[in-house]
């Protein structure tokens, strides 16, 4: 069998058979350990504390205790899972990603860190995009993790909807990041979740679009009491690949 295994700066990046989720004991964090456990993927969750990390990964395992092929789902701090893990979604508050990139900063290098960050603000109006300073969030990572290849993604995807795993979502989850091969794992990850297909966009300086749509999508839910995603249209069938041999 031919590896499909892309190089990238930070040596050979295949499709991971596990996740780590920073910040995994949230809304976010909860819904991609279902459905990444769903697909077979084993999921290490983390938190600033083991209890709450392993009490959450119990009550993931929980939900999905009767389905067949479940991957293994864990809980640990989030020095641990990051130490462990190649591939780690960043899905804690905006209000608290310095802290959490300081407390990690010795264990990321080398890391696929997929940022989920949306900076919104919330007011009469509603929801809006509220940068801090002039770059993206995804930006901002990249530049305190220098060694880490950060790729923004499901900042779109509702954590509602990854909750309710009685039915496939219904997700493209555009991915934009200046590693090629971490794009291609950070694609992969999303198109392992039923009902959902990574799009490549581009470089990180695109997250800066993606980080302010979400305000859009939350305006959309209130005016149509809705939980909406977003789909590409005529985007052409991803080739398949390559052939054996
Ligand atoms: N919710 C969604 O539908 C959704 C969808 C797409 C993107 N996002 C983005 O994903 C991120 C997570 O969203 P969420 O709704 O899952 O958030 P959340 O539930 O409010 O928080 C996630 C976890 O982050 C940890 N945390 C909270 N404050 C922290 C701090 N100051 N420092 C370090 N860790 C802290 C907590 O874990 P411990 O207390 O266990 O450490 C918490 O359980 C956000 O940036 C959000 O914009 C959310």
């Amino acid at each position: 069998m031919a590896s499909h295994a892309a190089m990238t700066g930070l040596g050979p990046v295949g499709a991971p058979s596990s996740i780590g989720v920073l910040g995994g004991t949230g809304a976010l964090g909860r819904g991609l350990a279902l459905r990444w456990a769903m697909a077979g993927l084993d999921v290490r969750l983390g938190s600033r504390e083991q209890a709450r990390a392993e009490e959450t990964a119990g009550q993931v395992r929980h939900r999905l205790q009767d389905r067949p092929g479940i991957g293994e789902v864990t809980g640990a701090t989030n020095r641990a899972v990051a130490a462990s893990e190649q591939a780690l979604v960043l899905a804690v508050p905006i209000a608290g990603l310095d802290g959490i990139l300081a407390d990690l900063e010795d264990l990321l290098a080398g890391r696929v860190l997929i940022c989920a960050v949306n900076p919104l603000g919330f007011d009469d109006a509603g929801p809006f995009h509220a940068p801090v300073g002039t770059r993206s969030v995804a930006e901002s990572v990249a530049e305190a993790a220098p060694g880490a290849s950060v790729v923004a993604a499901f900042h779109t995807v509702s954590s509602r909807e990854l909750a309710a795993v009685g039915r496939p979502m219904d997700d493209d989850v555009p991915v934009v990041g200046d590693d090629p091969a971490g794009c291609e794992l950070v694609a992969h990850l999303a198109n392992r979740i039923e009902g959902c297909r990574g799009v490549l966009a581009g470089p990180l300086r695109l997250a800066v679009g993606l980080e302010a749509l979400t305000a859009v999508l939350i305006g959309i839910n209130r005016q149509a009491s809705a939980h909406v995603g977003v789909r590409f249209s005529r985007l052409p069938p991803a080739p398949g690949p390559p052939p054996d041999g």
